[in-house]
This record gives structure tokens, sequence and C-alpha cells, in this order.
């Protein structure tokens, strides 16, 4: 959720890196390390030109020679130096982004908490995890050492500033302190329209991978045109924002540039009178001006920096928002609190009094419901459309938890449930059937998925697709019907103790689905199905019919088909 400040939006996303000892800490002692490296030849820079000009000012060749290969030594030594400190820098943002990326994904991913984080709650999520996480980790570092450095310039330059000209120093001050509170003047409404881009970004794409994903559907339809007409709306918001975006850049780059400009003439128009009456020589003046700017350079960082500062500081605030809403998730998971229905471990599925609402507490759905299901037994639960069936499905499976009583159930790992939509994972057509295990770590051998695949005849598409090891996007490829029996050899393969078919043969003709029933019940396993062909109430012992209102009946299927 949001944060109060920006301050503690900051601190949320950067502290858990930071507070463990971890490889990141090896590349930021190197990169400080060659920061100050850096600063001290520049102050070596500095000495350097001053001693080159004097030189020349008064026609000493010998001196001249000298002091320019000296600065030709100083530039070379820093080679090795400037040129690693991008390198160190890309080191560490890497190992930081690693880190993050790592650290959220498993929050996101712990409990099922992705399906807790609805779009409401957090827009794109996988923006958010792919590249805000990205951009935070590269700019925050850009920023923290452009102030670092600006510090450390500020801290050597004056001095020499001040020895040659206090004026110009006092002038140095006040010139950036205008600049920089002008900047931020003008700035000020770039970090919110940028976090505004951010999002419109993002929901413009996921509207373009959303008609991707449907694209068979929305042909079907015919409605290309009104597709675009809806990317087109959501490229005009983004547009428009961009817009006010552009106007207010160009504005700060206005005075940027001015402000740039200024800094040729403002350190001339001091030191040049010193130099004329005699009081400093060439090479002081210009080491005078280029102390200048140096300082006007550290001082000036937030005007530099205004750009990455508000992008950061709305990346930072996406971050946080995201993170915040894992937190409150984490903390809302305790399956005990009050308004939540309570789990324990059992060998088969039972409830005790449960009454079952939505997430969103609006409706209940199911009221008192009680039953224990014997090993082997098998239940179907029916009722009009929107009643609840799948829903009481989700409850067991621990994917809803508002509500009270108790749900008895055998460890997640023993259970499968099966949708009516069948999920076809990324990944070869072999992890198409050892899903949720991975292909070819679970151990079960390739001529068990061909004896399976004979049985739900599913036979010729290893041979159609390639091989088990062909990949291609399934879901495209694959027909409902076929994605259907595909769930069902992915269930015979893992034999669970309790099965919850929702609406699992529903794409299947009446002889495939008596079978993939027969292959079921011939496992032995408990199962309870939702359907509503009549034709499966026979391979189930009880009905559980629901009624609207939170009503319920259990009757045994003989009764039931009187
Ligand atoms: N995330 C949600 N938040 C609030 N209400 C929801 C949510 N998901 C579903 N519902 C509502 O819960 C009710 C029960 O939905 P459910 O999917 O269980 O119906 P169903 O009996 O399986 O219907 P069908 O036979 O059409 O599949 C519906 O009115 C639905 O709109
Ligand atoms: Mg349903």
């Amino acid at each position: 959720m949001r944060t109060k400040s920006a301050w503690s939006d900051l601190k949320r996303v950067v502290l858990p890196y930071w507070s463990t000892p971890s490889i990141g800490w090896g590349w930021l002692f190197f990169l400080l390390a060659l920061l100050l490296a850096i600063s001290f030849i520049n102050i070596r820079i500095s000495y350097s030109e001053r001693a080159v000009f004097t030189a020349l000012e008064g026609k000493d060749a010998a001196t001249y020679w000298h002091n320019l290969w000296l600065y030709a030594a100083v530039l070379l030594c820093s080679v090795p130096i400037v040129g690693s400190f991008g390198w160190v820098k890309s080191k560490l943002e890497m190992a930081w982004r690693n880190w993050l990326t790592t650290h959220i994904l498993d929050r996101y991913l712990a409990n099922r908490n992705f399906v807790k984080v609805t779009s409401d709650l957090v827009d794109n999520p996988d923006e958010r995890i792919q590249q805000d996480v990205s951009y935070f980790c590269t700019e925050i570092l850009t920023i923290s050492m452009a102030l670092l450095d600006s510090f450390l310039a500020f801290l050597a330059f004056v001095t020499i500033l001040y020895l040659i000209s206090p004026t110009l120093l006092v002038v140095a001050i006040v010139y950036s302190a205008v600049g920089t509170v002008a900047t931020l003047v003008f700035g000020k409404r770039l970090v919110g329209l940028h976090y505004d881009q951010q999002r419109l970004e993002a929901e413009f794409r996921y509207n373009l991978v959303y008609l991707r994903d449907n694209a068979e559907a929305v042909g079907l339809y015919n409605a290309g045109i009104r597709e675009g007409k809806g990317l087109k709306a959501r490229l005009a918001r983004l547009l428009h924002n961009l817009n006010s975006i552009v106007s207010w850049q160009r504005n700060l780059t206005l005075f940027k540039v001015t402000y740039d400009y200024s800094l040729v003439i403002v350190p001339a128009l001091f030191a040049a009178p010193l130099y004329f009456t005699g009081h400093i020589e060439l090479g002081m003046m210009v080491q005078a001006a280029s102390s200048f700017g140096r300082i006007i350079g550290a001082l000036s960082v937030v005007i530099a920096q205004y750009q990455t500062f508000a992008r950061l500081s709305a990346i930072t605030s996406r971050l946080s928002d995201f993170v915040g809403v894992l937190e409150e998730i984490e903390q809302n998971s305790d399956e005990k609190g009050p308004g939540r229905i309570a789990t324990k471990l059992a060998s088969n599925l039972a409830l005790d009094d449960l009454t079952l609402n939505t997430p969103d507490g609006a409706r209940t759905l199911v009221r008192n419901l009680s039953f224990s299901l014997k090993p082997g037994s098998r239940l179907i639960i029916a009722g009009p459309s929107g009643v609840g069936k799948s829903s009481l499905i989700r409850a067991f499976a621990g994917l809803w938890t508002a509500g009270t009583g108790e749900i008895a159930r055998p460890d997640l790992d023993d259970m499968m449930v099966l949708p009516q939509e069948s999920y076809m994972p990324l990944g070869t057509l072999r992890d198409q059937f050892t899903y949720p295990k991975a292909g070819t770590e679970c151990g079960i051998a390739d001529s068990r998925i061909l004896a399976v695949l004979k049985l739900v005849n599913l036979g010729e598409l290893v041979g159609n697709a390639g091989g088990l090891d062909a990949t291609k996007h399934w879901t495209e490829i694959l027909s409902p019907g076929e994605r259907q029996r595909v769930a069902f050899a992915r269930l015979m393969l893992s034999s669970p103790k309790l099965v919850l078919l929702d609406e699992a043969t529903s794409s299947l003709d009446v002889t495939s689905e008596a079978q993939m029933y027969d292959f079921v019940t011939a496992t032995g396993a408990t199962i309870v199905s939702v359907a509503h062909h009549k034709t499966l109430i026979g391979y189930h012992d009880t009905v559980l019919e629901l009624v609207p209102g939170g009503g319920w009946r259990l009757i045994p299927t003989d009764v039931y088909q009187q």
C-alpha cells in the first residue's frame, strides 16, 4: 500500500539488500575506491593544467614540456581507473537486480500470493518485477555516485577556488543555489507525470499482450476494429501524458542550457580583471574557471540529475507499493484469523460447519455445510450457474479462505484440481504431462508417459508434435478437448489421493468423458466433481446440490436419480 513518504518508500526497497553481507558490498567498496581515485586524479589534472598554462604564458619551454609530459602521465594512469568505473557499477547493478528480483519473486510466489495480487491491488506486477527493479538498481546507483562525486569535487575544488578568488567562490555558491531552486520549481510536476507514464505504458503493453493471447477469439468475432479502438484510446492517453512530460522537459532543458552556457562567461567576468591587474597568472585563471565549473557541477547535481531523480522517485514508489501489498498479503495469510476458514491435514476431505464467502466478503455462497468423504468415495456438486460450485473447489484447494468453519483435507501435494480450462505451462511436451513437477526431474519414465497418452487417446500427439522434447505454444496448438485430456494424463501420472474435477470434461464427447471417468475411478482416488452433464452423475455416490442463497442438500445418487 502507499506509504507516507518518499523516504519510507526508499527504505522499504533499499534496506533488505544492504542489511545483510553480500557480493554487492564487495562491488560497492570497489566502486567507492575508484570514485575516490577519480577525485584525486581530477585535482592532479587541475594542477597540471595550471602549470602547463603558466609555463606557456612565460614562454618557458622546458617547464612547459616537463609539465605536459607529467600531465600526459596523469591522464594515462587514470585510463584504467576511469574506464573500469562503469564496469564495476554495472556489476553492482546486476548483483543487486538479481537479488531484488529473486527476493520479490520468492515473496510473490510463496503461499500462492500471485493469486491474491489482483489488479485492483497492484497494476502490472510483471512490469514491476522485470523493468522497475532493473531501472531502480541502475538509477539509484547513478544518483548515489553522482551525489558522492559532487561532494568530493566540492570539497576538493572549494579550497582551490578560495585560494584564487573568494569572490568567485561566493558567486559559484549563489549561482548554483539559484539554479537548484529554479530546477525544483520547473521539475516538480515531472515526478507525478513519470509515475503516470510508467502505468500507462504498462497498460498499453498489457492490452497488446491480451489481444495476442486471445487472437483467435477476437478473430472469430472479427473484432479487429473494435479492439483497435480500445488500443488507440490507450495510446492517445499515453501520448497525452507524454506530451506533458515533453513540455515540462523542454522548459527544464531551456533553463538548463542557459544555465550551462552562462557557466563559460560568469567565471571569466570575475577572474579576468584579476588577471589583467596582475593578481593572478594565466594558469591560475584557467584553474579558477575549471574549479568554478567543478563546484557548480557539484552543487548543481540536483539540476543535472533531475530527470533521473524524477524517474527514480516514480519507480521507487511503484516498487514500494508492490512490496507493501505483498507485506499486507503475508500479514493476512494467517489462516487462523477471524473470518477465515480453518484448515487441517487429514487423509480425506471433511467439512465441519463450513460457511464460504466471496473474497470481498460481499456474498455468502454456502452456509453451514458439513460432510465427510470416505477414501475412494465420489461426490458430485450440482446447482445453477453462479451458485458457487467452483468457489467450493477453490476453498477445498485453499485458494479462497473467507468464511467460517473448518476444512480437513490431504496435503496439497496429494491433491490435484482439474479446472475447465487446462493450464499449459510454457515448455516442452513432456512438461505438459509432468506438471506441476519439473519435466526432467520428476522421475517419470518416457515409456510411462507414452502408455498413459495412449489411454487418453493422445497417442499420436507425440509423433505429430515432434517428440516429447518439442517446445511449442501448447495452448494455441491443442484444442480445448485435447488440453482436457492432457490434464487427465497429468492426473494419472501423479496419482493423487484426492481429485477435484471442475467441469474437467466439458469439451469432451460422451464416450471420451466416460473413458476419463473410468480411468480416474480405477485409480481409487477420492473424487469431487462439478459437472453439468447428467450422464456423469452415475459415476458418483453422492450429490451435493447447491441452492442460491447458501442452501444445500446432500443426496445419495440413487435417490437423486429417481
Ligand atoms: N474473485 C471474486 N470476487 C467476488 N466474487 C466472485 C469472485 N469470483 C467469482 N465470484 C462470484 O462468485 C459466484 C460463484 O461463482 P462460481 O464460479 O463459484 O460459480 P459456479 O457455480 O461455478 O458457476 P458456473 O456453473 O457458471 O461455473 C459468482 O456470482 C461469481 O460472480
Ligand atoms: Mg464453475
